[in-house]
C-alpha cells in the first residue's frame, strides 16, 4: 500500500487526484503576479529583452527550486517547519521564516484583491470617471503623507473584510473541500475568462503597437543587475516557491503522485498565463495610445498598482463595451488572486495547526482572524497604499530572495539532503532529474541570488525607495524582514506541541539515508 511504511506518520489528507494537485498549484501559482505585477515589470525591464532573463530564472532558479519545495513537502508531509524539522531538526527555523513571510505577504495580498473586488463593481458603470488617477488615489483610497493613518476607508474595509470571510471559510473547510473544490471551479472559469479577454484585446485597434512595445528588447537593460534581479524575484513570487506553500501543497500530495511531471505543467502553465497576461494588458495599453493619437512610450502609470487601476480603467472607460471588458478583467483579479492567497493561508494556518497541535479548523480560524485584524487595520487606512508597496517591495525584492539562499545552502551545504531529495523526486516520477539539478540548486541559484541580492540592498540602502521616508523605509520596508526574521526566531524556539515527529519514517526509503 502505498506509504504504508511510514506508520507512525499522522493521517494527512490529501487531493483526490493529480488533477486536483495540479489545479490547487497552478491556482495557487496564477495570482496577482500574473496579472498585477509581470506585465509592468517586464515593460520596465527591458520589455522584449526581459524575456531572457525571465527565462533563465525560470530553468535556473525557477522549475529547480520547485522541485525542491515539491520533494520537501511530500517527502516529509508536513507545513514548512514540519518538513523541514524533519528533514534536519534546526532547519525547523526556515520553515518559519517562509511562513511568517507568507503571512506579511497574505496580508497586504488580499487588499489588492479588495480593491479588484470594489473595481469590479465599479467596471459596470465606469464609476471612476474621467479622472481615474484622481479616483483611485483619492476618492477610493484616500491616500494621505507616508505615515501611520488610523483613518479606515470604508470603501476599501468592506471589501477587505468580505475577501477574509470569504478565505477563511475555504481554508477550514480543509484541502478537499474547500482548496481543491476552488481550484476546480475557478481556474477554468478564469482561463476562459481572460482568454476571452485577450482575444477581445488583440482586436482593438492600435493592439499590434502595444504588442511591440512590450516585446521590442531593450537589450542595454541586459547590463543591468536590477532587471536580473527583478526577473528572479518575478519568478519566485509567480511560481509561489522559496515562501512555504509549494512545501504545504505537495504534503497533501498521495505518497505515489508523479511529482517532477506535475512540477512542469505548473511552470509551463504559469508562465504561459503570464506571457498571456503580457499580451492581453499591452494589447489594451496600444488602443489606449491608438486613442490619444501618442505612443505607448509617452503613456504614464504603466507599472505597479497604477498599471492595473489607474491606466487600465482609463482604457475600459475609452472601449467600446468597456463595462463588460472591465467586469471581466477585474474578476479575473479576483479569481486569480483568490485561489492564491487560500494557497498561502493554507501554508501558514498548517504550520501553526501542526506545531501548537490544534484542529485544522481552530488553526485556519486563528489565523484567518489574526491576518485579518492587521490586513484591514494597515491596508484600509489612507495610509494603506504606500504601505502595500513599501512591504511588497521588500517581501519580494529582500525577504523571498534571502529565504530562496537559506534554502538552497541549508539543504545543500550545510544538511546534505540533496542526494536524499533527488533520490526521492526520481523514485516517485517519470520525469528524472540528475544532477545537474543539484548543481542548479546548490551552486548556480545561491551565487546568483547572493550576487543579486547585494546589489539589490545596496541600491534600496543607498538610494532609498520611491522617495519615501528614511524612517518609513526602516519601519515598514526594513522592518518587515526584520519582523520575519525575529517571529521565525520566536516560533521556532517555542516548544514543539503538536504530534510528536519523533516516530515519522519518510517514505520511501533511500539508501542515501543510510550512509
Ligand atoms: N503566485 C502568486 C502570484 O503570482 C502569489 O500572485
Amino acid at each position: 500500500m502505498a506509504g504504508g511504511s511510514a506508520a507512525a506518520a499522522p493521517e494527512r489528507e490529501t487531493w483526490t487526484s493529480s488533477t486536483g494537485f495540479i489545479l490547487a498549484a497552478v491556482g495557487s501559482a496564477v495570482g496577482l503576479g500574473n496579472i498585477w505585477r509581470f506585465p509592468g515589470v517586464a515593460y520596465e525591464s527591458g520589455g522584449g529583452a526581459f524575456l531572457i532573463p525571465y527565462l533563465v530564472a525560470l530553468l535556473t532558479a525557477g522549475i529547480p527550486i520547485l522541485f525542491l519545495d515539491y520533494a520537501v513537502g511530500h517527502r516529509y508531509r508536513g507545513a514548512a517547519p514540519l518538513s523541514y524539522r524533519r528533514m534536519a531538526r534546526p532547519a525547523e527555523a526556515l520553515g518559519w521564516f517562509q511562513i511568517v513571510l507568507s503571512f506579511v505577504i497574505a496580508v497586504y495580498y488580499a487588499a489588492v484583491i479588495a480593491w479588484s473586488l470594489s473595481y469590479f463593481v465599479f467596471a459596470f458603470d465606469l464609476r471612476w470617471g474621467e479622472d481615474t488617477a484622481a479616483f483611485f488615489v483619492g476618492e477610493y483610497l484616500q491616500v494621505g503623507e507616508p505615515g501611520i493613518s488610523t483613518t479606515l476607508v470604508s470603501g476599501v474595509a468592506v471589501p477587505l473584510v468580505l475577501v477574509w470571510a470569504a478565505v477563511l471559510v475555504i481554508i477550514a473547510l480543509g484541502v478537499t473541500k474547500g482548496v481543491q473544490r476552488v481550484n476546480i471551479i475557478f481556474i477554468p472559469l478564469l482561463v476562459l475568462a481572460f482568454g476571452g479577454l485577450v482575444v477581445r484585446a488583440l482586436t482593438l485597434p492600435g493592439a499590434a503597437d502595444g504588442l511591440n512595445a512590450l516585446f521590442t528588447p531593450d537589450w542595454a537593460a541586459l547590463a543591468d543587475p536590477a532587471v536580473w534581479i527583478a526577473a528572479y524575484s518575478q519568478i519566485f513570487f509567480s511560481l509561489s516557491i522559496a515562501f512555504g506553500i509549494m512545501v504545504t501543497y505537495a504534503s497533501y500530495q498521495r505518497r505515489r503522485a508523479n511529482m517532477t511531471s506535475s512540477g512542469l505543467v505548473v511552470a509551463f502553465a504559469n508562465s504561459s498565463f503570464e506571457i498571456l497576461a503580457g499580451i492581453g494588458v499591452f494589447a489594451t495599453l496600444g488602443f489606449l495610445a491608438h486613442q490619444q493619437a501618442t505612443t505607448i512610450d509617452q503613456l504614464e502609470g504603466l507599472s505597479g498598482p497604477i498599471l492595473s487601476f489607474v491606466t487600465f480603467p482609463a482604457v475600459i472607460s475609452e472601449m467600446p463595451g468597456g463595462a463588460v471588458f472591465g467586469a471581466v478583467f477585474f474578476g479575473a483579479l479576483v479569481l486569480a488572486g483568490f485561489t492564491s492567497i487560500i494557497s498561502i493561508l493554507l501554508g501558514v494556518a498548517a504550520s501553526v495547526q501542526e506545531k501548537f497541535g490544534l484542529t485544522h479548523r481552530t488553526a485556519a480560524v486563528t489565523v484567518c482572524v489574526v491576518c485579518s485584524v492587521i490586513s484591514i487595520g494597515l491596508f484600509s487606512t489612507t495610509s494603506g497604499l504606500i504601505a502595500l508597496d513599501t512591504v511588497d517591495q521588500w517581501a519580494n525584492n529582500v525577504g523571498i530572495v534571502v529565504s530562496a539562499i537559506a534554502m538552497t545552502v541549508l539543504i545543500v551545504w550545510v544538511f546534505r539532503t540533496a542526494p536524499v531529495l533527488r533520490a526521492h523526486l526520481n523514485r516517485v516520477s517519470t520525469f528524472r532529474v540528475g544532477r545537474v539539478w543539484v548543481v542548479l540548486v546548490g551552486g548556480l541559484a545561491p551565487v546568483v541570488l547572493t550576487t543579486m541580492l547585494v546589489q539589490r540592498v545596496r541600491t534600496l540602502v543607498t538610494e532609498g525607495y520611491e522617495g519615501y521616508p528614511a524612517w518609513y523605509l526602516l519601519v515598514f520596508g526594513w522592518g518587515t524582514i526584520g519582523l520575519v526574521a525575529v517571529g521565525a526566531l520566536v516560533l521556532t524556539l517555542i516548544p514543539w506541541r503538536g504530534r510528536d515527529d519523533a516516530g515519522f519514517r519518510a517514505w520511501p526509503e533511500l539508501e542515501e539515508e543510510q550512509r
